[in-house]
């Protein structure tokens, strides 16, 4: 497993904090809601000597690579890291009172999720069909696969996936699953494959499938919406809130909340 992820945007976030920062004076305290490997934190970190971040993750794993790699910066006092879905924000926020300067969320999955096979994110690696970043979560892709009615995975697809005709892979799902459940990953990006072909895609056929399935098991645009609000008003007056996003309808959210709040 790659344990690697190449911070995005990385020289822009910098840049934003660096503004702040002349403007403040100095940064006291940051919100990275989505610690990931911690490429975002660590550049804040070391261009602000003072600054303290608290960081989120809902991932464990993503939780104790920080503790072990950012030991000094815990041990310092620099660095907070808490095992939490970014929803729960409201209490995560009593941590600094005052307001942080700046937030961060980069949105979805880091490299190391999508490169492990056993969290069964990726249609290329044979893994189980799980795509929980937050294994105590309930439900896994599996349990969607196997529960979830026809009219269901339909609107999971269309709406979460944007694929505009998933009927006959649906169908497909359908009469597959009486035969045999589907419990690993390339079992069904192979049927995605067998029923819809390459056509015309430059990408392979189960990617906005595996997207739709990805997004639903982990609520990934419910919690954006709580947690924008909430957000905002944990930051100091003249706070900046940096939001990554990367699929397009996180995008339109993220796009909507901060239009609602031009008003
Ligand atoms: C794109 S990565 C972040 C990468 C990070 N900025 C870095 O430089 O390493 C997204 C991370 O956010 C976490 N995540 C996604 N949704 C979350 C949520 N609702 N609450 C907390 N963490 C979340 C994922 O588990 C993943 O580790």
């Amino acid at each position: 497993m790659s344990e690697n992820h190449i911070p995005v945007l990385f020289d822009e976030i910098m840049e934003q904090a660096a503004e702040l920062a002349a403007e403040f004076g100095e940064l006291s305290w940051a919100l990275d809601a989505t610690f990931g490997r911690g490429g975002h934190t660590r550049g804040l970190l070391e261009r602000h000597p003072r600054l303290k971040v608290i960081a989120l993750d809902q991932d464990p794993s993503a939780i104790a690579y920080g503790k072990e790699t950012f030991a000094a910066e815990t041990a310092a006092g620099r660095l907070t890291l808490v095992a939490a879905n970014f929803e729960s924000l409201a209490t995560v926020r009593e941590l600094c009172p005052a307001g942080f300067d700046f937030i961060l969320f980069d949105l979805g999955v880091s490299s190391p999720q999508l490169d492990s096979p056993e969290r069964g994110f990726s249609f290329y690696n044979q893994g189980p069909l799980d795509m929980r970043m937050d294994p105590s979560l309930k439900r896994t892709a599996a349990d969607v696969i196997r529960d979830a009615s026809e009219e269901e995975l339909v609107q999971i697809f269309r709406e979460l996936g944007e694929v505009e005709r998933p009927y006959k892979v649906v169908r497909a799902i359908a009469s597959d699953r009486k035969l045999k459940p589907f419990v690993d990953t390339v079992q069904l990006s192979g049927l995605i494959e067998r029923v819809d072909g390459w056509a015309k895609k430059g990408f392979h056929p189960a990617t906005q499938y595996f997207m739709a399935l990805r997004l639903f098991v982990n609520r990934e645009l419910e919690v954006i919406e709580t947690a924008l609000p909430v957000a905002v008003e944990s930051l100091r007056p003249g706070g900046r809130m940096a939001v990554i996003t990367f699929h397009s309808l996180e995008d339109r959210i993220v796009k909507q909340f901060l239009e609602r709040q031009r008003v």
